[in-house]
């Protein structure tokens, strides 16, 4: 019920914990952990992170402390676009591994295609896969001409695709597409994304009046109404949260069901507008950016 089931039949939490900069950008201290301590608390066991968010050691150090077992936990990572190629890969897995102080992860995405390097770099993680480093294998941004490349040699289907997907972005083509190849579609940014980027909250979909009027009809919040509208449908959402509330608010779930016509209210609030960047466009910005030490 609240876990998805992979294409190689490992199971994930349908909501996911997202930890992108928690803080400030890049952030890597106690408050981050003991934000990640809170999440883990109010009963998260799915936290997505990745090399470039720098903050995979406050995730390891929040896993340890929580006294969870590793286990029970879900933790996504993802190859940063520079770290790709064959031996770049295993090295990047290797450093997120020892910042992460595990064994082993439970999802590895290609965080944006590198389409010159795609074929490297998948193989490298179906190595990683193979010798049971990591239980699936994903992507992150891929378009449909993407995952049509990786298709034309992978021994390993991708499991899984973490696109930006809110209401006011359905991607409704490619989520089609996912879909239909055994691809399950993640949705970050599932609120609108985060100040940090600039816009204002009441022009994000979290504060649109369609939602609104469906949250009051059901009596939960904005944000459950968004969240609910994607696990609805099948697909994992990865909200981040600082404030205490919001991070128990995006996990309670349960106990109602939005209607055929809310989903057909909040799909029709598509203007395919993108918070951040657009997979056509963002190779060389990308390829700027650097995994901290
Ligand atoms: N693969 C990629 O390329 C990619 C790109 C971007 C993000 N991501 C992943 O997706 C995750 C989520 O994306 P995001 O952080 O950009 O945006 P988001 O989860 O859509 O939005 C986060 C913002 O919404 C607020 N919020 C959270 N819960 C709320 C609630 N119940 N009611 C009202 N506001 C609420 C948060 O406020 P407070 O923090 O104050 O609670 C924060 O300002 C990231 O953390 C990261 O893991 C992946």
């Amino acid at each position: 019920m609240n876990d998805i089931t992979l294409n190689n039949g490992v199971k994930i939490p349908k909501v996911g914990f997202g930890t992108a900069a928690i803080g400030s950008w890049q952030q890597d201290d106690d408050y981050v952990k003991n934000v990640i301590i809170s999440a883990i608390e109010a009963g998260y066991r799915h936290i997505d992170t990745a090399s470039l968010y720098g903050n995979e050691r406050s995730v390891g150090r929040a896993i340890k402390e929580s006294g969870i077992p590793r286990e029970e936990c879900f933790i996504t990572s993802k190859v940063w676009d520079n770290e790709q190629g064959t031996k770049a890969t295993i090295a990047a897995f290797e450093n997120t591994l020892k910042r992460l102080e595990m064994d082993y992860l439970d999802l590895y995405l290609i965080h944006w295609p590198v389409p010159e390097k795609t074929q490297e770099t998948w193989q490298a993680m179906e190595s990683l896969y193979e010798q049971n480093r990591i239980r699936a294998l994903g992507l992150s941004n891929f378009r449909q001409s993407d995952i049509e490349q990786i298709l034309g040699f992978a021994k390993v289907k991708p499991a899984y695709n973490q696109l930006e997907l809110h209401p006011y972005l359905l991607q409704k083509e490619l989520t089609e597409y996912c879909e239909s190849q055994g691809i399950v579609v993640a949705c970050w940014s599932p609120l609108g994304s985060g100040t940090w980027r600039g816009i204002p909250i009441d022009e994000k979909p979290v504060s649109d009046q369609t939602i609104s009027d469906i949250a009051t009809k059901h009596s939960v919040s904005n944000a459950q109404v968004i969240l609910k509208w994607n696990v609805q449908q099948n697909r994992i959402v990865i909200p981040k949260a600082e404030s205490p509330n919001n991070i128990i608010n995006n996990l309670l779930l349960d106990g109602f069901g939005l209607t055929a016509e809310d989903i057909t209210q909040i799909n029709e609030l598509n203007r395919n507008q993108r918070f951040g960047a657009d997979p056509d466009t963002a190779y060389e910005e990308n390829m700027q950016m650097n995994v901290p030490a």
